[in-house]
């Protein structure tokens, strides 16, 4: 097979920032996904349905006219978030889904949310709508180690979160562990994942042997081999809990190359190829269009795309950086100066 035509794909998991980087990237996505959910972790984050519907416009204001592609906005979870607002914002069309980033997990995630007793009443509300709950997947105690932290947030904090709210339908994004995909499996057509290019290509050795390579430093960080093979077996099976969500998370390369790096692979240009590759090895390109084109509109209620896209092998070499505002603002893209098996035509 030399080609390969799927729906056209969307990205349930996103970083568009804002400003000068939000211009420069947002081309990347828009040009092959048909949506995407865009992460709500600005600075300041992304709280009210009034600065979603802000960012949404300073999105759209960003495309050509004739651009077909559609961000689907998320707000961030705080102890103070208001079940009302949320409401409003999912029934006016503004909001799809709310973001929990365990405060302190993540980049920008200080904000988030310290105890989930103090956001019952929103996750109440959340069940009654049947609004997905998208969760950063990590526990932040510090006594846990940074390769356990997934496995263990599914067990002391998911597990018990669905047990409390029945109702509940939450996404763990990026899963990177084949505990997460148990999980998923175990909780059918409630619990579903987003899975990203760079936890399917690689893993920790990738990271670290042979020297420490800040441009595949991501949270969640890259597993053991045997993790990446389970991730792999789940997304190449075709089942519905499984879906794609790129988390492009654009830093420039000051930013990344520096003695404490920020966390985040960009991966927008190329995510499309770098999942047909890993299908395309697995020989399950006929799943391809499941994971990345089907699974994530059926969990979300939403219909798949009607047009589109095709695949083509070809050799192409990875661009090295993007730049935002001039040299001194450079990005630098998942796999730089790599070939790549395939392009989108
Ligand atoms: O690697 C990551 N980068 N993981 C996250 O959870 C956040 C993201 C970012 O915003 O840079
Ligand atoms: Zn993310």
């Amino acid at each position: 097979m030399d080609t390969l035509t799927l729906h056209r794909p969307d990205d349930w998991h996103l970083h568009l920032r804002d400003g000068a980087m939000l211009a420069a990237v947002l081309p990347d996505s828009a040009a092959i996904m048909g949506r995407a959910v865009v992460m709500p972790n600005l600075v300041p984050p992304v709280v009210t349905t009034a600065q979603a519907a802000a960012y949404r416009e300073r999105i759209r204001s960003l495309l050509p006219p004739d651009s077909r592609f559609e961000p689907l906005m998320t707000v961030y979870l705080t102890d103070q978030s208001d079940p009302q607002d949320i409401e409003a914002g999912y029934v006016d069309g503004v909001l799809s889904a709310v973001k929990l980033y365990p405060a302190g997990a993540t980049t920008n995630s200080d904000a988030g949310v310290t105890t989930l007793g103090r956001v019952g009443r929103v996750l109440e509300r959340l069940e009654r709508l049947g609004m997905p709950l998208l969760v950063h997947g990590e526990v932040t105690d510090p006594d846990i180690d940074i390769f356990d932290r997934e496995a263990v947030f599914l067990d002391r904090v998911l597990a018990p979160l669905l047990a409390r709210h029945p109702a509940l339908r939450v996404v763990v994004e990026h899963a990177t562990t084949s505990q997460a995909v148990d999980f998923v499996r175990a909780h059918p057509g409630r619990v579903g994942c987003t899975v990203t290019p760079q936890h399917l290509l690689l893993n920790r050795n990738d990271l670290l042997v042979g020297g420490i390579k800040p441009h595949l430093y991501c949270l969640p960080v890259l597993k053991r081999a045997a993790h990446q093979q389970a991730l792999i077996a789940a997304v190449t099976s075709g089942e519905p809990g499984f879906f794609l969500g790129t988390d492009s998370a654009p830093h420039t390369v000051h930013r990344k190359e520096t003695a404490v790096g920020c966390a985040g692979c960009y991966s927008a240009p190329i995510a499309l190829q770098l999942y047909a590759q890993v299908f395309d090895q697995a020989h399950a390109l006929d799943k391809l269009d499941a994971f990345a084109s089907l699974n994530g509109p059926a969990f979300y209620g939403l219909p798949a795309n009607r047009d589109t896209v095709t695949l083509e092998r070809a050799w192409v070499v990875v661009p090295n950086r993007l730049e935002i505002t001039g040299p001194a603002s450079a990005v630098r893209p998942l796999m730089a100066g790599q070939t790549l098996a395939w392009r989108v035509r």
